[in-house]
Parts: C-alpha cells; structure tokens; sequence
C-alpha cells in the first residue's frame, strides 16, 4: 500500500517538472515564443522575474525585478526613456524583415519602441533571463558567457547588482554608469550619474546635469588604493558579506562587486532623490537595509573646504588647513563657508622645500594626478621634490608595505580626513618642517595644534615687523599709551588694521552702523576689504578707564581659538583711537532673545539645550584647555554672542584674567563684574576663581532655563531673585513652573530638569561645592544620572546682597561706581 503510494507521488512529481519546464515557468523568449503584456520571464532559480510594468504613470515598460521582494523592487528597465503609451506591447526576436536577431519591443500598434540594437551574426538567437539579473541574447545552444552577444548587465540603468561591472571597456569604448530613475514613477534617466573617472588616477565619482552638457561632480570616491576606495575606507567593515573588486588593466577600469554569500541580495542603486545607496535584503525582516548612503556627512560634500582644505566630520569647525597654510578667508572660514579654501602661508622656495605626511586623509580629487605603479614610494618623493609644482605625493596601493607612485601637480581638493584615510606627502616650505611633522613621522589628529602652530608662526613673523613699526611709532608719538610692550606682542597674531580702513568700513562710525553701546565705547558694524563683514568696538577717547581693558582684551583673546568663543581679527591704534576688530555675529547676543517676548520664540529648547551646551565648551576651554587659564569674570547673556546658526560665543574678555601654572584663586580689591552674575565670595571679598565663573555660568543656565533676568527678577510680593525661586520651587518638586512660556509645549522634562539642578549645582554658596566645568560638561551629557543634590545657594548676589556686603565689609574694596554694569558689546 505504501509503497504504491509512493510511487504516485514521484509520478506526480515528475509530471510536475516536466510541465512546469515545458509549459509554465519559462526563462527564454525565442521568435516563436514572445512576451506579452500579462506573461513574466523568470529566472531558473526563481531569483528575478521580468515582464511588463506599469510604475505608476499609465505607460508600460519591460523591466526586470526579484521575484520574492515584495513590494516590486526594479532593478533594470529596457525602454526608460521610450515608454509604450499602448495598453499592450510585446517582447521578441526580430526576424529578418526587422532588426534580425535583436531583441526588440514592440507597442500595440508593432512599431519597435525599444531594441537590444547590435549587430547580430548569423543563426538562431534566444534571450534568456539569468539567476544573476542578467538578461542576455545569445546563439540558440550557445550560453557560454563569452559568446553572449548582448546582455542587460552592460546596459545599465540605476541599479548595480553582484557581477555587473560599471567603467570603461577599453575594446569597445564605452563607459558604463548609473543613472538613477527620473521620479519614484517615471523610470526615465534621470539628472545624476554615477560612474568612473578615466582620467588621472580613476575614481568614481557622482555627478549631477546642471545644464546642457554641464555636468557637478557632487561626490568622489577617491581612488582605489588596493584595498577600498581611498574615501570609503569602511568598505572593509562589509569584508564578510561584500567582496569588492576594482580592475585597472588592458581590457578594462572598472568596478564590481560580488556577495560572499549567493543566497543574499544586495545593490547599489542611485536613487532618484539624488542619494547613492548600498541596499541588503533582510530575508526575515522582509525590508531593505541601507548598509550606506552618499552624501551621508557634510564631508561627503565635493570640495566642502575648498582648495588645499581638509574637512573632518568629527570636529567642528569641519574645515581644516593643513600645516603650512592657512585659510584663504579667515572670516568666512570662522562662520563655518570653508569653500575659499586654504593658502600657503609660507613663501615656497623650490629647492628647499620638504613634505609633511599628513595622514588618514582621502587623496585628493586624482582626474590630473599622474600615476606610475612600478615607481616606489621614494622615488616618488623624489620626482615629487625635483618638480616645483608638484604638490603632493602618495603611494597608489596601500596592501603590504604601500607601493606604486601618484603625483598632483594642481590644487589638492576634496580632501577628507578620517579613520582609516590613507598618508599624503604634502609640499611645504622649509620653515615649516619639524622634526615632529616631517616625513616619516606620523601626525594624527592633530591638525588643531599643526594650525595654531603655524598661525602662531605666521603670528611671530608679522610681529617682529609689528615691533619695527611700534619703536618709530614710539618715538613720534612719545606716548605712553603704546598699547601693547614688545614681549607680548610677540604672542600675538592679528591684523593691525588702519584707522582709514576702518573709517570706511563702518560709514564714518555712522549712527546706523552703530549696534550697541557700553562703558567704554559703541560698536559698529562694518565691512572691510573683500566683503568681510565685521564687528568694530572703538573705544571712546575720553574713556581713559577703557586702555587698561583695552589692552587686556587684546592680549587674551588674540591667543583663543575655539568655536565658542568670538574671534578677534585685529585691532588698531592710533594717536587717539584704540579699535578692536571682531568677527561679526549676525544674531546679537543672547539676552536680546532671551528675554524679548517675541524673539525668545526662536529659541526652543534644542537650541537652548546647544546654548548651554556651547557656553560650557566655551569657559571649559578657557579654564582648561587653552595654552593659557583664564577666568572670564564677567558672563552673562550679554556677553554671549550667537552666530547664524544661533551658536554661542563667548566674548568681552575685557576682565578676564589669566592664570598661571597653578594657581587657583587670585583676588582684587576691584570688583567689577555685573549683579546678578557675581559669586558671593568675588562680590563681598573680591575673590575670583574658575569657580566664580562656574557661578555666573550657573545664572545663566537658569537665565536661559527660566528666560527671566536673575537681577531684574523679583517677584511682586517677597522680592525673591530668580534664583531664590528656583530654588524654592525645586525644593518643593515644581521647578518646571519657572521654565519660560516660549519652550512650555515642547520640551525634555528630563533634559530640563538637568540642567536646573546643574544650574542649582553651580549657584551654590561655597566655592569648593560648585562643580568645576568638565564636571559640568560631564553631567550635561550624562543626561542627569547620579547627579549630586544642590546645597541651598546663596540668595543675596541681587542689590540687597551687595549693599549688606559693601556696608559690613569691604569699604575699600569697591566703589558704587566700578560696581555699575560692565560694558555691553553688542555686537
Ligand atoms: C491582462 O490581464 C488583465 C486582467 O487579468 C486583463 O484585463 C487584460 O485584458 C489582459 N491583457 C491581455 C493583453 O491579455
Ligand atoms: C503614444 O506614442 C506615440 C508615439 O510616441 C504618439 O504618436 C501618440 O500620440 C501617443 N499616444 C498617446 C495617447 O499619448
Ligand atoms: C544603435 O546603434 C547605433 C550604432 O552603434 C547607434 O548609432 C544608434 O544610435 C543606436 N540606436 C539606438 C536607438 O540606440
Ligand atoms: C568599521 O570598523 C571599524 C573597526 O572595526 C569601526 O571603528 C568603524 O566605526 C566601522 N565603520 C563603520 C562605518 O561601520
Ligand atoms: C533615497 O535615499 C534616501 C536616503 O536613504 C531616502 O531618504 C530617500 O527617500 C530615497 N528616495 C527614494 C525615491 O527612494
Ligand atoms: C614608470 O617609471 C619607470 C621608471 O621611471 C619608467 O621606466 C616607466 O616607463 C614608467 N611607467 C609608466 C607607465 O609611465
Ligand atoms: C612637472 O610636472 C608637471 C605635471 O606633471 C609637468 O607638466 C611638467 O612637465 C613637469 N616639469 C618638469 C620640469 O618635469
């Protein structure tokens, strides 16, 4: 019984592959055996199908797609840009009266809209659909791959799938590329290509038609080193599922890719928002992956920092000069447009010049770099050295110990810098070799120093003449109010602008220039030579008050960089008029928004949240991670500057105080500062620290929570400062009733509730239980977790308080007067 059952089933069995091969599933069109609209070609191992399809805009192409993706995912179309408008079409060989051989479409009317057009040799020939994707035309009996005579996967449309190879086939000329589809419904080549670069050293690169015959690069891959392409260094990272393969010979540049396992589907597809992405079918999730995605960083961006710039996605500003140049447009560059590039800023002098290794870079854009592959690393070098507009050097396979030669004598673009990027011997004038950057050496990560390096280089040279000029200056002017003593102009690097530039730059210190005004002098916006927009503080003449501050500032800032502070650009001095150049801010400052009904709207709590953030990275560098430590003296919204992007920085070093080595604490017997901001031990005893900072830092952490003034605030009935009832009302678990009406719909309770109880941290009343700054960096990121419990502050740093302290104690240590608020540099 069983037996005969089994037996059945095996007939049955074979019945069914005899006629599913005969009659159903079929992966072939002959002439006798066309496609028509309502049948699919699928292939052997049911890995793709091709049919008719309608994407979506009424017409009908031929396309070929997998079969067990669902929804339909296209990966090639034959007719994308002749469509057929018919209902009906049809898919066969043309016979000898039309197209002999070829694989041609025909619409309803049989007018051949789309064909494999090639010249056919004689005989019987069969379109056959491929487990690959591939759909290929050979000879009736004949599959060997090399005697295909046309196939899909050497016509590609926006999809490269495993085998397919994009590039130049140096026997018959052409050039292979992607072009993504026009819409999500109109398979028709779109505006983008993606495909290589023959030129130079190849790459690929993605590019978009601006015009006619016009076409942007918007990305490169940077060559292929061997190993990856020189800027998608993590292709290694795929190793284990994706094996990559690039061919640079007689026959071929091209680039492929295959799957380490045949059984998944991945591909690259440009899409036709403009986005390059690598796709990996989940087979249990039944969903897409992105593996990857072009542009995905702002570095992805073609020539982001310009010429001889380096862009880093890791650090901020993210355009870099390299040692031995310096920003072309220092001030574009400090407002983050990086795109002007950078320049050398020593003189080259051919004979002497040596290379700096820079390393972890993507090489530059290769289309004129000359290449020879024999050549080692050394006599790269040395060709590099004996031609003067060599500019850099690299070796073109980095496997083993690195071999193969590649010379750029043009501007160096579109550099990156990142893990895993490759060594650049970059060109450079003799002065600026040391030991520790010369070739050979490794340098990582250090770019930051390399510029104030060679700023500070740069900044030394220009002084030396500086000096020559201040020593005739002296002897005309005989004054004693020479800004700057010679031993410390020697730190500096600014620019000393004249005082007829600056005349011109702000309209004759015109009233409409004029942005704000403080003790000791107005601001005015101006600009100066090549646009520059800039930020000029004049210090009033009569203000003899000023020239101690005025120099002050100049010596401290003139030695910050960071991106939450305000740059100084330069200064001058003249007979009578001391003037100091800053980068202009477009918004203002701080409390202009923050407590102005209508502007604080701008700021919801994100940008409140990066506020604090910034300002924390801003004093933390001034107390820690300067060449120098320095206590700011006088935060406070005012002095918070924002930029375009409403990023905070830092300014009015006009009572900033520098530290040395170790001291800690320092103390005066002027106490300038502004109420409201002052710690209780700098107001009553004139004693400052990073801690006094810490405190000010804290009323503005409130300030912005809160979007009230810590002095102005009073409640109507028991005049309380808003510290006072913060703190009250934390202690009674409702700090969220302060926080401002503009943030109330949308905010974090937990961010929020962070940052009080670090604003409540920072108020408290004894120095030593303030948290230091990377402390309060810390728990900013830590977003809250074991933060330690506020002590209660110090209520009296409002009106009242100094009145009790200056009549108990300190009689000499202040006047009413000094006591007024500082200066407002509005900028
Ligand atoms: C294709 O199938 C649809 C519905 O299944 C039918 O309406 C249509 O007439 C068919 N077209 C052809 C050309 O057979
Ligand atoms: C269909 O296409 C043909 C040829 O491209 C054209 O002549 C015809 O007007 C089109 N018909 C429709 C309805 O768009
Ligand atoms: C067919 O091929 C010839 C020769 O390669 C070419 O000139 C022509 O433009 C092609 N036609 C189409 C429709 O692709
Ligand atoms: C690639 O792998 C390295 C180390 O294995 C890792 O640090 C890096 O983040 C990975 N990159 C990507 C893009 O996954
Ligand atoms: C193209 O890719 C990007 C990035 O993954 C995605 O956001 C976008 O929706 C894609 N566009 C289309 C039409 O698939
Ligand atoms: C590479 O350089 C070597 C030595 O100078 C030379 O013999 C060879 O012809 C060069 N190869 C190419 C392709 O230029
Ligand atoms: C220097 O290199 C450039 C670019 O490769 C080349 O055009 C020029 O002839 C070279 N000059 C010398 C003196 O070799």
């Amino acid at each position: 019984m069983g037996k005969l059952h089994f037996h059945t089933i095996i007939i049955f069995f074979i019945f069914f592959i005899v006629f599913h091969v005969l009659c159903l599933a079929t992966d072939t069109i002959t002439p006798a055996k066309p496609l028509t609209v309502n049948q699919t070609l699928v292939s052997s191992g049911q890995v793709f199908e091709l049919g008719f399809f309608d994407p979506g805009n009424g017409n009908l192409y031929i396309g070929i797609w997998y079969k067990q993706v669902e929804p339909k995912t296209y990966v090639w179309v034959a007719n994308r840009d002749t469509p057929i408008n018919s209902s009906s079409g049809k898919l066969t060989i043309g016979n000898k009266d039309i197209n002999n051989g070829n694989i041609i479409l025909l619409d309803q009317a049989e007018t051949v809209v789309w064909k494999s057009n090639i010249s056919v040799p004689v005989g019987n020939t069969v379109a056959k659909l491929l487990n690959s994707g591939n759909f290929v035309l050979c000879k009736e009996n004949d599959e060997n791959p090399e005697n295909y005579i046309w196939e899909s996967f050497k016509n590609p449309t926006d999809t490269l799938l495993p085998g397919m190879k994009l590039g130049w086939d140096r026997k018959t000329g052409v050039n292979r590329f992607l072009q993504p589809w026009k819409t999500s419904n109109d398979p028709g080549s779109g505006d983008y290509t993606y495909g290589i670069n023959i030129h130079g050293f190849p790459e690929l690169i993605y590019s978009k038609k601006e015009r006619e015959n016009e076409m942007k690069t918007l990305y490169r891959s940077g060559p292929w080193n061997g190993r990856t392409f020189s800027g998608i260094p993590w292709m290694k990272n795929l190793s284990s599922l994706i094996k990559f393969e690039f061919q640079d010979n007689d026959d071929e540049i091209s680039y492929s890719f295959e799957m380490m396992s045949t059984s998944s589907y991945s591909r690259l597809v440009t899409n036709s928002s403009g986005v390059l992405q690598r796709l990996t079918w989940v087979e249990s999730s039944q969903t897409w992956i992105e593996l990857s995605f072009v542009p995905s960083d702002p570095c992805d961006e073609y020539q982001k920092c310009g010429p001889f710039g380096v862009c880093d996605a890791n650090t901020s500003p993210g355009c870099k000069c390299m040692k031995g140049f310096r920003p072309k447009n220092q001030l574009a560059w400090d407002l983050r447009e990086g795109s002007d590039g950078c320049v050398r800023s020593s003189k080259m002098d051919c004979q002497s010049d040596g290379f700096l290794v820079q390393n972890n870079i993507k090489l530059p854009e290769s289309s004129r770099a000359y290449v020879n592959r024999t050549l080692s690393l050394s006599e790269c070098a040395e060709i590099c050295k004996s031609n003067c507009s060599c500019a850099a050097y690299a070796n073109t396979d980095i496997t083993g110990s690195g071999s193969g030669c590649v010379i750029w004598a043009v501007d160096l673009l579109d550099m990156r810098h990142f893990q895993g990027g490759q060594d650049l011997y970059v060109r450079a004038a003799a002065s600026d070799l040391d030991e520790a950057h010369t070739v050979g050496a490794s340098e990582n990560d250090s770019n930051n120093n390399v510029v104030i390096i060679v700023s500070v280089t740069v900044g030394i040279v220009i002084m030396i003449l500086l000096i020559l000029i201040c020593i005739w200056k002296k002897k005309i002017q005989r004054s004693n109010n020479s800004i700057i003593a010679r031993k410390e102009t020697d730190e500096l690097e600014l620019s000393f602008f004249d005082f007829t530039t600056l005349v011109i730059a702000t309209d004759n210190f015109s009233s409409t220039n004029k942005l704000g005004q403080g003790g000791f002098g107005c601001v005015y916006k101006g600009v100066i030579m090549e646009g520059q927009v800039v930020a000029v503080k004049r210090l009033s003449t009569t203000s003899t008050q000023g020239i101690e501050e005025f120099k002050n500032e100049v010596r401290v800032i003139a030695k910050l960089q960071h991106r939450n502070l305000v740059r100084l650009l330069g200064c001058c001095i003249e007979v009578e008029e001391k003037l100091l150049v800053y980068e202009y801010m477009d918004n203002k400052s701080l409390d202009m928004f923050l407590f102005d009904k209508e502007r604080s709207a701008r700021l919801d709590w994100q940008k409140r949240s990066d506020i604090i953030f910034g300002i924390a990275r801003g004093i933390l560098y001034l107390h820690q991670d300067s060449r120098l430590r320095i206590i700011h003296r006088d935060l406070k919204a005012s002095n918070i500057l924002l930029d375009k992007e409403m990023n905070p920085k830092i300014s009015d070093f006009g009572m900033a105080r520098i530290f040395g080595g170790d001291q800690i604490e320092a103390k005066t017997k002027k106490v300038v500062g502004t109420y409201g901001y002052m710690s209780p031990e700098y107001a009553m005893d004139g004693r400052f620290s990073m801690k006094s900072d810490v405190f000010s830092f804290g009323v503005l952490v409130l300030e912005i929570v809160s979007g009230k003034k810590n002095r102005e605030f009073y409640n109507a009935c028991n005049q309380l400062n808003l510290i006072e009832q913060i703190w009250n009302l934390w202690k009674e678990g409702n700090a969220l009733e302060l926080i401002d009406e503009s943030i109330r719909n949308e905010f974090s309770k937990d961010e929020v509730l962070t940052c009080i109880q670090i604003g409540l941290l920072c108020v408290q009343q004894h120095a030593e239980d303030r948290p230091s700054m990377s402390k309060v960096l810390l728990m900013l990121s830590s977003g809250g977790i074991n933060l330690p419990q506020p002590k209660y502050p110090r209520f009296n740093i409002g009106k009242r308080g100094f009145e009790r302290g200056l009549s108990s104690k300190h009689d000499e240590s202040s006047s009413l007067n000094e006591l007024t608020d500082t200066i407002l540099v509005g900028r």
